[in-house]
Parts: structure tokens; C-alpha cells; sequence
């Protein structure tokens, strides 16, 4: 047992129902597509696009022509050669964590928070400290206490919006001045934007970190944001080439490359942004007016705040006293679906993290309510 690298909870927590068959109510991504569908969506073939797609390896940066696409259809501000891709977000995490990041760096992370993203600088040796969403203020982000830990010496800080669990999202006006803040104190921002692209308005979109700020650094993925995480392709965007570098030469202890085939998929699909967004968003908001039904998880009441983006909710155990483990258990056992408990997000909130994104969820609420 190596313990630099502890079990992550949410795997161990799934691990502990192996053989039930759940149904995942966890999720954080829309239902996948199909392939027969995504053809349908973006009006091209898979045959057609591989017809002429080369199976060696793939330059350890990615393609050309995924990169290309990225710079084009997802950034304003970044070019192809500030673009690395990755066997998933995940992947590019890891990287982004290990290039930049040393022992007794002060790290901050905005929480509840998917684990791994306290858990790698964690691992690392880092000073890992955590800021809580206001859950009592729509899930707010206080900038006065984040400026607290940056004037203590914070190197870098991870926000994640859209955000998993919560759904919650920065107002542009809160984005521009978290972005002056970090140009002020010289923080490195790592954003993990990979539910972009799910925000139920236009309107709600935020520009990504990566164009915005010389010293940010975006992580995309076409599996959550994109619905299609069955081509296993992420991202990182950052105009720092030195820092660009040397991730890379960490990426050379996993992937090293991407599949050609993953690649030349997703350099296609995503030249296509909108219209995914409308075929995920159409079952996203149709499933939203399900949520103020949402009122309890097997007899125990929850308070959700409805969000403006992405398609998971944190609902609030409002008997703060019951053990939430133990109640998503429950949920298990009674009823068949998988929903995740709070104390697998690193947060004092209890509640869990529920998706909505799914065809399954309205059976998920008629089997929850009382
Ligand atoms: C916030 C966040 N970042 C990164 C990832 C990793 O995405 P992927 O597994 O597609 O690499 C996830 C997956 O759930 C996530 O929720």
C-alpha cells in the first residue's frame, strides 16, 4: 500500500456498494450522448471523421488540430501552442498539481470541494487550507477572506465554477475582481472550468481564467461540460510555456500522449460548443423544474438552492445532527440510486451531492418523496 496515495472517498464510498447495481444519482455531467446521437447533433459521422486519421502516437502535447479547435471554439485570448491536452481533466489536474507545486507551498481551495483537488497539493506536502461557500448566502465566495490567506503567503488558489457540488458561480463582477485580487498579491489561480459550457444562460457564462489572467491556469474536459466523457480527452490552458514545459515532462510519467483516435473525435465535436449545450441543456432545465420537489431524502427534509448553472445541487440536511453517510446509505438500500454524502466533499455542511442531469432523475424523485 503506497500512502502517498490514499483511497479518495468518493471511490471508496462507490467501492462499498460493488455488486448492488446502483443507479448513479451522483453524477455530475448531463446524460452521456450516444454516439448515434452526437453524429445527429454535430451532422458528421465518426466513420467520416477517422477515415484518415493516423494511428501512431500523438505529439505529447496533443494534436495540432485539437488544440487548434480548443483556441478557436473555447478561448478568445489563448493560442493553439498554450494548450496542452490530457487523458481526461483528471489527468491535467495531477500534472498542473506536480509541475507547480512544492513541499510547504500554501495552497487554498474554495469548498465543499471535489476531493481531489485538495488531495493532490495534499499529498505533495502542501499547506492546504480550505474556504467555505456562504451556503447561507446562495453560496457565496467572500473575497475579503480569500484576500486574508493571500496576504498570509497563499502561491496558489483553485476555484472550480461551475461548481461541483454546490452548482454554485461567480457573478462576472466577483470574477473581475477575484482576478485583480490575484494580480495584486501575485497568486497563481488554477481554475477547474470543466463543467463549462452547462450554464443555463448565455449569460452566466464566465470568461475562463486562462484568458483572463496571465498567471491562470484552465482545466477543460469534453466529459462534464460536453457530456461525452466516453472520449477521454481534458485540457490546461495557460499562457505560462515555461510552466507548460514542465508539465508536460510530468505527463511523460502517465499518458505521455493522448489516443489519436480520442483526439481527432474530440477536435471535431468540440467545434461545436452550442450545439451540444442545447441538447444537454434541454434535458438540464427540464429536469430544474423537478428540483423544488426535491424536499426530501428518505424522510429526512433538505433545503436546495436551485442553481443557475451546471447540473448537480448540494441539498442541505436541514437535522444537522443525523450522520449523512448514513442516510445515503439508506438511500441505497431502500431505493436503488447512488447519491453521494457530504463528508466526501471536505465540508462542515451536511448534505449531498445530487445530480440532476440525468433520464433517470425524475424516477429518483418520485422514489425519494414522502
Ligand atoms: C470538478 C471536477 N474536476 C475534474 C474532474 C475530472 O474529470 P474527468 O474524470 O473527466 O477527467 C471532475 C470529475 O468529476 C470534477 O467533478
Amino acid at each position: 500500500m503506497n500512502n502517498n496515495f490514499p483511497q479518495l472517498g468518493m471511490a471508496g464510498f462507490s467501492a462499498s456498494f460493488v455488486g448492488q447495481n446502483l443507479i448513479s444519482m451522483h453524477g455530475t455531467n448531463p446524460q452521456p450522448f450516444t454516439q448515434g446521437e452526437l453524429e445527429q447533433t454535430i451532422g458528421r459521422s465518426f466513420a467520416d471523421i477517422l477515415s484518415d486519421v493516423n494511428l501512431g502516437f500523438a505529439p505529447d502535447e496533443g494534436t495540432l488540430a485539437l488544440r487548434q479547435t480548443l483556441s478557436d471554439f473555447h478561448y478568445s485570448q489563448t493560442a493553439y501552442f498554450e494548450i496542452m491536452t490530457f487523458a481526461g481533466a483528471q489527468e491535467a489536474l495531477f500534472c498542473v498539481y506536480n509541475a507547480l507545486l512544492q513541499k510547504g507551498d500554501k495552497v487554498l481551495a474554495v469548498s465543499p470541494v471535489y476531493q481531489p483537488l485538495l488531495q493532490i497539493p495534499l499529498n505533495l506536502g502542501c499547506e492546504v487550507s480550505t474556504i467555505e461557500l456562504d451556503c447561507k448566502d446562495n453560496w457565496s465566495l467572500d473575497l475579503n477572506k480569500v484576500e486574508k490567506y493571500f496576504k498570509a503567503g497563499c502561491r496558489l488558489f483553485v476555484i472550480n465554477f461551475p461548481h461541483n457540488p454546490t452548482g454554485a458561480t461567480l457573478t462576472l463582477i466577483e470574477f473581475d475582481a477575484l482576478i485583480s485580487l490575484c494580480r495584486q498579491y501575485g497568486v497563481w489561480l488554477l481554475s477547474d472550468e470543466v463543467f463549462r459550457g452547462i450554464e443555463h444562460k448565455t449569460l452566466y457564462q464566465l470568461p475562463t481564467v486562462a484568458d483572463s489572467y496571465e498567471k491562470g491556469m484552465s482545466v477543460g474536459v469534453i466529459s462534464k461540460g460536453y457530456a461525452v466523457p466516453g472520449i477521454r480527452v481534458g485540457w490546461l490552458a495557460c499562457h505560462n510555456t515555461q510552466l507548460l514545459k514542465k508539465v508536460n515532462e510530468v505527463k511523460g510519467y502517465l499518458s505521455v500522449c493522448n489516443s489519436q483516435i480520442d483526439e481527432a473525435l474530440a477536435a471535431e465535436v468540440l467545434k461545436y460548443p452550442d450545439k451540444l449545450s442545447q441538447r444537454n441543456l434541454a434535458i438540464i432545465l427540464k429536469n430544474k423544474k423537478q428540483l423544488s420537489q426535491l424536499t426530501h431524502v428518505q424522510g429526512h427534509e433538505v433545503n436546495v438552492i436551485i442553481p443557475k448553472v451546471g447540473c448537480c445541487v448540494f441539498a442541505l440536511l436541514k437535522d444537522e445532527s443525523i450522520s449523512t453517510e448514513s442516510v445515503a446509505r439508506l438511500v441505497a438500500n431502500e431505493t436503488g440510486f447512488l447519491i453521494f454524502p457530504s463528508n466526501l466533499f471536505c465540508t462542515q455542511v451536511k448534505g449531498f451531492r445530487i445530480g440532476f442531469g440525468t433520464n433517470k432523475f425524475s424516477n429518483f424523485i418520485n422514489a425519494n418523496n414522502p
